[in-house]
């Protein structure tokens, strides 16, 4: 219970009631602070209306106001109080967000209680610090004091959200690898980070700081047993190290990779840069970060195989379109490679090959919405005709837009039929209006035109298809795209 020699008023908020009261009773028994208890967000409010406080802590899932809307309430009405958030889940986005609703810092459950006592004192020193500031008896070592306390908050937030970000957009596992020790160090002030693929008894380093060496063996280092237990692990001063046999300088934590219920790789962490031990904190960052890891790359590895389920499925409907008129057999995959190869010699980049590369497949797609009366017709078409054949260029960025996964192949799409000098279709776009990409591909695709039988003319030669080329360059073909296509064909990688 208060005692009239309080430290200080701590509101704790939550919803459990064993939590909240265990909370509070160690805070006033064991920390000897005064305590109000507050069942959720609205409630904590209520408090703050009546009552001020030193310190806030505050559950994350309640009802009624949750923690992160009592962050924004807070917020509102301006209140300098810091708040401390307590969540059951050990999330960086779940961190990043309170932080960013103006958390002071967060405590992982289950917590143990001479955190929550350290952390409510923490914030007192700092409180005192500044108080002592504010009333300007402020010495400078209190200043510089309170400013390096602040920088290093600055720099964990700071940490914690670019770490996010970073792990996000590696879209492959390869670059996920290669930079998961940067990050990790980035977010632990260390000196040693490794990380490591496990294959056949061995830890395969993908990428490290400070350690030397690629490959090392499991057996009889401390790795087996993070392994078999899939439980991190700290070893101390003095043990043996897992790389080199040596004695170890430093604490050493270890922490399972784990995607699919196995241990997929391992990351360490060793030699602080500032000499001590792992707080408790950090074992939670590094475990949260390599969880992070694990969950991408089982992402990665789900989109990778709904990816290719999905190219397959294209790639064969692309098949029974070419089946249903035989002049255009494989005209798609020819197209493709004419355009690759000229894109290549245009040294474009490999974002843009690699859309070509698919793009190129799916150019004609749209012609699955167009009748075999018009699509096979031996003669000439009407102007009715025309029009529906034309609609191919739309109907297939129709069918596309709605995957999101390609944007860049739609313009491939949309646009193949565009001219230089802006008279082609759909959307008379002319010039760089038009991508790169889908220049190419108008050139390689007239050119596969030409020399391939049609329905109501027999293919043309080599020769008079580049001539064709020649004379429309400038006018309906981009005159560069024409130039090194040209290159190509007379250094013979294109065969008629
Ligand atoms: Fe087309």
């Amino acid at each position: 219970m208060p005692g009239t020699s309080s430290k200080g008023k701590v509101l704790i908020i939550d919803d459990e009631p064993g939590i909240r009261e265990l909370l509070s009773e160690t805070l006033s028994e064991v920390g000897g602070y005064e305590t109000v208890i507050a069942t959720d967000g609205l409630d904590g409010i209520e408090k703050m209306r009546t009552s001020e406080f030193d310190v806030i802590f505050t559950d994350l899932a309640m009802p009624r106001l949750n923690g992160i809307d009592f962050l924004k309430k807070c917020k509102e009405i301006n209140t300098t109080t810091p708040i401390v958030v307590l969540t059951g889940l050990s999330s960086m986005e779940i961190a990043v967000n309170a932080m960013r609703h103006g958390a002071y810092d967060f405590i992982t459950k289950p917590f143990r209680l001479d955190k929550i006592v350290s952390t409510t004192e923490k914030i007192f020193g700092e409180k005192k610090l500044l108080g002592r500031l504010v009333s300007s008896q402020g010495s400078e070592a209190s200043l510089r004091a309170l400013n390096a306390e602040l920088f290093k908050r600055l720099q964990e937030i700071v940490a914690l959200h670019s770490i996010s970000t970073d792990v996000d957009v590696c879209r492959e596992n390869k670059e996920l690898f290669t930079r998961a020790a940067g990050m990790a160090a980035k977010l632990l002030p260390v000196n040693e980070v490794s990380f490591g693929i496990i294959q056949d008894g061995v830890l395969e380093i993908k990428s490290a700081i400070g350690v030397v060496g690629k490959s090392f063996p499991l057996a009889g280092t401390l790795f087996v047993r993070v392994i078999d237990k899939m439980r991190y692990h700290v070893a101390d001063v003095g043990e043996t190290s897992p790389y080199d046999g040596a004695d170890m300088f430093s604490q050493f934590l270890a922490i399972p990779l784990v995607v699919g219920n196995e241990v997929f790789g391992i990351l360490s962490v060793s030699g602080k840069s500032d000499g001590t031990a792992f707080s408790e904190e950090e074992v939670y960052l590094a475990i949260d970060f390599v969880k992070k890891i694990a969950s991408k790359i089982e992402n990665n590895a789900l989109y990778e195989v709904f990816f290719n389920n999905l190219v397959d499925s294209l790639k064969s409907l692309i098949a029974m379109i070419e089946a249903r008129d035989c002049y255009t057999k494989q005209h798609s995959e020819r197209v493709t490679m004419y355009s690759l190869q000229t894109a290549e010699a245009m040294q474009l980049g490999a974002e843009e090959i690699d859309t070509i590369r698919f793009g190129g497949y799916l150019h004609d797609i749209g012609k699955i919405g167009v009748r075999d009366t018009v699509l096979l017709k031996p003669g000439r078409l009407s102007d009715e005709e025309l029009r529906e054949i034309r609609l191919h260029a739309v109907i297939g960025d129709e069918i596309v837009r709605p995957m999101k996964f390609f944007e860049k192949e739609r313009e491939i799409i949309r646009h193949h039929h565009e001219h230089f000098n802006g008279a082609g279709y759909p959307d008379s776009a002319s010039g760089r209006e038009i991508s790169v990409i889908a220049r190419i591909l108008a050139v390689a695709d007239s050119y596969d035109a030409m020399t391939s039988n049609r329905p109501y003319r027999q293919a043309r030669t080599h020769e008079y298809a580049i001539g064709e080329l020649r004379r429309c360059s400038g006018t309906q073909f981009d005159p560069e795209v024409v130039r090194v296509f040209l290159e190509t064909t007379t250094r013979g990688e294109i065969s008629a």
